[in-house]
C-alpha cells in the first residue's frame, strides 16, 4: 500500500479494527478476557478473504470434493469476488500436506516475456524509467494462476473441472455485493483504474457499498476455461484477445509466452522449530528460507519466557529478522536461473553465527549487518487463503496480481486485471520496487524468469501431524507476519483466531526502523526498544498483513483464524 496520510490511514482504520485493538489493549492492560475463538468446525474448513469464496470451497468439499478440489473453487472464486488480488491475470503459491503426509509445493508464479531483457525498464542513461513496471501493460508478467490450478486438478482432483468451476461462473453472473471496505478500496484506487484503462471500463461506475457488481465478461471467460480447460486461457479466442489487448498499449506478451507458460511442482522447504515441522514455500518465493532463517536464528531463545510482545521478544525477533532480509535481498531469486545456497542459508550453524554478535543490550545497526539502502512501503494486495479438508488434507495459498488490482489495466473484454508483476524483479540494482525492495544480480530480469517473491504459504506439523495452515498478504511483511502467528500459538498458547487478531510488527533490515501497527503497543514497550536504539514507526501501514488460518485443536476439531482487519471469513462444517 502506498504510504498514507494521517487522515487516510484514520479512515482506513476500521470500525472493526478499533475494536480489535482495544480488544489487545485491555489483555496487554491485563483486563484478562475469556480468549477469543473463531469459528469452530468437526470436518472441514475454508478461510478466505471473501465469504463468497470461502462458501463456495467449502460447499465442494461438502459435496465430497477433496481440499484441492476446493483449492481450485476457491482460487477461482476469489477472481471473482475479491478482484483487488484474486486473478485470472496474476500468479501464485500452494504448498499442501495430504492426508498420508505426502508434501508438496506448486510455483504458478508468473514470468517474464520472451521479449523481457534486464534493461527493459531503464532510459538510454540507465536511469529507472518512473511507472513503467508499475502500470499498464509493459508491467504485466505472463499469469500463473490459470495454469496453476489445472496442475493441481489435474495431480490431486477428484470432482470435474466442470462441476468446480460452476459456482463460480455462477457468482460472475449473479454478481458480488460491495463491502465498506471494498467501497474505500475502489474509491482510492479508481482514479489511477481509469487513468490507466481508460474511463470506458466496467470500474468508471461509481461502486457503493451494497451495491452489486456483476461480471458477465469474466463469466464467459471461466465457460471457455470451464470448457477447454487450460487452452480456454492460453490459446485461442481468450489468449489471442489478452495478447492483442496488451500489444495495443505497449505490452511485450506474445501468443508464444501464453502456449509455453507452466506451473512447477516444488519442493517445500521444511525445517523444525521445537516440535514442530514447518513446511514453506520454496524459491523462487523467499518466504519459506526467510521464515526458516528467522525462526532458527530465534529458537536458541526463550521466548515464551520473554512473554508475548516484550521488548525482549520483539528485540530477539527483530534481530533474526534483519539478518534474514538482508540475506533475502542477496541471495535470492528463480532457482532455475540463480544458484541459491540453500543448504547453508538454513543451517544452525551459519544462523548461530549470524546471531553471534547480538546483545540484548543494545539494537545492532543495520549497517554493520550489511550495507544498501531500502526504501518499504506496505503492501496488502496479495490474498491468502487456508483449506483443510474432511479426510485430513490440507493447503495453503498465497496468490497475487502484486500492486492493489495489478498494474490496474482491466481488460473489459474478457473480464479482469492484469498484474504488475515485472515490479518485484530489481529493474536495477539498488533501486528499490514498490515494496522498497532493493534486489542485486539474482532477481535481475531474464527472458521466462520467474521474479522474487515473499508469498509465505505454510503448513505446520506437530508430532508428526497437522497442526495449523497460515498465511498472508503483505509484501515484505508476508513472513514476519506468518512468523507471529505461528509462535502466537506455540509459544504463547492462544488460539487461532486470538493468534490472528493480535497486533503485529516488522522489520526488513532496512530500513532500520520497526514498524508497528498503529496504537496497538504499550509505551512501556515502546520505550524499552527506544532506550536500546530501536526506531519505532506507526505511520508506515494501518495493519500489518491480513492472516487466514486453520488450526486443528488437540480434539481433532478445526479452528478458523480469520484476520478482521478485512472482510475475511471462515466457512466450513
Ligand atoms: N508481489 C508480492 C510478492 O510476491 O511478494
Amino acid at each position: 500500500m502506498r504510504i498514507q496520510s494521517p487522515i487516510t490511514l484514520l479512515r482506513i482504520i476500521s470500525y472493526r479494527h478499533l475494536l480489535l485493538l482495544s480488544f489487545s489493549f485491555l489483555m496487554l492492560a491485563g483486563c484478562k478476557k475469556a480468549p477469543e475463538r473463531g469459528l469452530v468446525t468437526e470436518k472441514a474448513m475454508v478461510v478466505s478473504a471473501r465469504v463468497e469464496a470461502s462458501k463456495i470451497g467449502s460447499d465442494i468439499l461438502k459435496k465430497g470434493g477433496n481440499a484441492f478440489d476446493a483449492m481450485v473453487a476457491t482460487e477461482l472464486a476469489l477472481a471473482v469476488a475479491y478482484p483487488y488480488a484474486g486473478n485470472l491475470g496474476g500468479g501464485g503459491f500452494m504448498v499442501y500436506r495430504k492426508a498420508d503426509g505426502e508434501i508438496g509445493a506448486l510455483d504458478y508464479r508468473e514470468k517474464a516475456p520472451l521479449a523481457a531483457h534486464k534493461d527493459m525498464y531503464l532510459d538510454s542513461l540507465g536511469n529507472v524509467i518512473p511507472g513503467k513496471s508499475l502500470y499498464g501493460a509493459t508491467a504485466v508478467g505472463v499469469p500463473g494462476t490459470v495454469a496453476g490450478v489445472f496442475a493441481v486438478h489435474e495431480r490431486f482432483g477428484s470432482l470435474p473441472i466442470k462441476e468446480l468451476l460452476q459456482p463460480v461462473i455462477d457468482l460472475a453472473r449473479k454478481g458480488v455485493v460491495v463491502t465498506e471496505k471494498q467501497e474505500k478500496r475502489i474509491k482510492e484506487y479508481l482514479p489511477k483504474i481509469l487513468e490507466v484503462t481508460g474511463d470506458s471500463t466496467l470500474w468508471a461506475t461509481e461502486f457503493k457499498t451494497n451495491d452489486v457488481i456483476q461480471y458477465n465478461a469474466l463469466a464467459e471467460t471461466l465457460t471457455r476455461i470451464q470448457e477447454e480447460g487450460r487452452n480456454g486461457f492460453y490459446e485461442g479466442e481468450t489468449a489471442q484477445k489478452l495478447v492483442d489487448f496488451l500489444q495495443a498499449r505497449g505490452g511485450y506478451i506474445t501468443v508464444e509466452d501464453l502456449a509455453k507458460y507452466e506451473a512447477k511442482w516444488r519442493d517445500p522447504v521444511t525445517f523444525s522449530y521445537d516440535d514442530l515441522r514447518i513446511i514453506s514455500m520454496s524459491p523462487p518465493s523467499s518466504g519459506g528460507v526467510c521464515l526458516a532463517q528467522i525462526m532458527k536464528m530465534a529458537e536458541s531463545y526463550d521466548l515464551h519466557k520473554y512473554g508475548h510482545n516484550s521488548p525482549e521478544s520483539i528485540q530477539v525477533l527483530v534481530e533474526a529478522e534483519r539478518r534474514a532480509y538482508a540475506d533475502r535481498s542477496h541471495f535470492l531469486g528463480d532457482p532455475d536461473f540463480v544458484y541459491i545456497p540453500m543448504e547453508e542459508l538454513v543451517s544452525k550453524g551459519y544462523l548461530d553465527n549470524r546471531m553471534s554478535d547480538f546483545s540484548f543490550d543494545k539494537a545492532t545497526p543495520s549497517e554493520s549487518i550489511s550495507h544498501g539502502s531500502v526504501e518499504v512501503v506496505e503492501s496488502m494486495e496479495t490474498t491468502h487463503y487456508s483449506i483443510v479438508d474432511s479426510e485430513g488434507n490440507a493447503i495453503s495459498v498465497t496468490t497475487t496480481l502484486n500492486g492493489a488490482y495489478g498494474s490496474k489495466l482491466y481488460c473489459d473484454e474478457l473480464g479482469f486485471f492484469l498484474n504488475n508483476e515485472m515490479d518485484d524483479f530489481s529493474a536495477k540494482p539498488g533501486v528499490p520496487n514498490m515494496f522498497g525492495l532493493v534486489g542485486a544480480e539474482a532477481n535481475a530480469i531474464a527472458p521466462e524468469k520467474r521474479m522474487l517473491s515473499s508469498m509465505t504459504p505454510t503448513i505446520v506439523e506437530k508430532e508428526g501431524k497437522l497442526f495449523m495452515v497460515v498465511g498472508t498478504p503483505g509484501g515484505s511483511t508476508i513472513i514476519t507476519s506468518v512468523l507471529q502467528n505461528i509462535l502466537n500459538v506455540h509459544e504463547y498458547g492462544m488460539g487461532m483466531q486470538e493468534a490472528v487478531n493480535q497486533p503485529r510488527f516488522h522489520h526488513q533490515w532496512l530500513p532500520d526502523v520497526i514498524m508497528m501497527e498503529p496504537n496497538s503497543f504499550p509505551q512501556e514497550t515502546k520505550d524499552a526498544l527506544i532506550a536500546k536504539g530501536y526506531e519505532i514507526t506507526e505511520e508506515r501501514t494501518p495493519v500489518i498483513g491480513k492472516v487466514d488460518a486453520i488450526l486443528v485443536l488437540p480434539d481433532g476439531k478445526l479452528e478458523g483464524g480469520a484476520d478482521p482487519r478485512g472482510d475475511d471469513t471462515a466457512v466450513g462444517f
